[in-house]
């Protein structure tokens, strides 16, 4: 088995390509972040390659041109707007052989765009954060910023993610999962699951697809009359669906970085209840861009006890780069990890870039140390 350590000629700079859209419901949210680290990385010290992924899965090449990355007023952007031909495809060499990017056209040469030495994945969701991008960029033997293929595909499964969290001793709250085939062999048993875990645990329940994001799909059921809308609606998402007890409590996330030694926590940040929207949903994360509380007052101990949690989170789930780990702070003091997020909202006022600015870290900085990161690890097996 061999493992390499990426090199590049001296003389040459990094090439970053950025890759970013996609097929998932985050499409927009991914193109904003591309943006803003479109504008944060040091062109004196890397080259960039932008490449935009369209809604229907077609690689494209994009304008490097993060002012029209943005949301104008409630208008959401999309790569389709900045594709510089409607056909034309941008190909990755599915070799360790190459690292040399070529771009077709139906009729026409390709032609060689030149070699890529990190992908900056700006992908949320499926197709993107789940590990199947990082499947196909192992393959091709270039490096990536973030998660692995395991760790990706552990982070975008609620199901898997909950039971790695507790067989590595995290707090998780109750859970039950509906997967699809049992759903589909006897829909009165599983509902009756749902409502038998409700005796047990109380409503409201949170109703939740598998594998999603951006709060999609997600109900909160205060009693029976909701429940079967609330399933149909998550299974739209995924046929996969969990239901959870609601978490009473404060919601705290903290951001973990690697560094050089290693990864490190940030201070903690708290997501005040937003009262406009029934819960921390798609439109209060991003259009009202809810502002989080940056550091959390939850004094010393709580704060040192969450830093624990989170870098413990990365660590159980085999996380590489970052992650943001989300956490009920419950009304007896204890944290219940929700959720990490193996690619989290990453725009300069997203709370995870918040989080490291508060620690010390600036925007530019965290890029790159993340570009570093990727660029320091081994491809193959590690
Ligand atoms: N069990 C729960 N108890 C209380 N609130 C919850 C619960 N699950 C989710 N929420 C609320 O819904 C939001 C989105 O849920 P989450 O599981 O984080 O999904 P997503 O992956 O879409 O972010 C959370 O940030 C929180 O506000
Ligand atoms: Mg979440």
């Amino acid at each position: 088995m061999s493992s390499e350590t990426s090199t590049q000629s001296p003389d040459r700079k990094p090439r970053v390509a950025v890759v970013f859209g996609g097929r998932s419901s985050e499409h927009a949210i991914s193109v904003v972040t591309a943006g803003a680290v479109l504008r944060a990385i040091d062109r004196t010290k890397y080259e960039v390659l932008p490449i935009g992924i369209t809604t229907d899965g077609r690689w494209a090449l994009t304008a490097d041109d993060p002012e029209r990355m943005a949301i104008a007023g409630r208008e959401l952007p999309s790569v389709e707007d900045l594709v510089e031909s409607a056909d034309g495809g941008v190909l990755l060499p599915v070799t360790p052989a190459s690292r040399e990017v070529v771009y077709t056209e139906p009729g026409a040469v390709p032609k060689a765009l030149g070699e890529v030495d990190v992908v900056f994945p700006v992908l949320h969701g499926p197709y993107g954060e789940d590990g199947t991008l990082q499947g196909m960029l192992e393959l091709a033997g270039i490096p990536y910023v973030g998660a692995g293929v395991l760790a990706s595909a552990v982070g975008q499964d609620k199901e898997y993610m909950k039971r790695v969290f507790i067989s590595f001793g995290l707090p998780v709250g109750p859970y039950e999962v509906i997967r699809p085939r049992e759903w589909q062999a006897d829909p009165a048993a599983a509902r009756k699951k749902i409502v038998d875990f409700a005796g047990e645990h109380g409503w409201p329940l949170f109703v939740k697809p598998a594998r999603a994001g951006s709060s999609m799909g997600i109900t909160k059921v205060d009693d029976l009359s909701g429940l079967d809308e609330a399933i149909a609606e998550a299974q739209r998402h995924d046929p996969k669906i969990l239901v959870e007890s609601l978490l009473r409590g404060r919601e705290i996330e903290c951001g973990v970085l690697e560094f050089e030694d290693g990864p490190r926590a940030s201070v903690p940040a708290e997501i005040p209840p937003v009262s406009a929207h029934d819960f921390y949903d798609f439109e209060a994360k991003y259009i009202d861009s809810a502002s989080g509380i940056v550091p959390a007052p939850i004094g010393e101990d709580a704060t040192r006890r969450i830093q624990e949690l989170a870098v413990a989170a990365f660590e159980a789930a085999s996380c590489e780069g970052l992650v943001r780990a989300d956490f009920f702070l419950t009304e007896d003091g204890e944290f219940v990890i929700n959720e990490i997020n193996t690619m989290p909202g990453f725009t300069p006022i997203s709370m995870y870039p918040r989080m490291w600015q508060e620690t010390g870290v600036e925007y530019p900085e965290l890029v790159d140390r993340l570009l570093q990161a990727a660029l320091r690890r081994p491809t193959g097996l590690r």
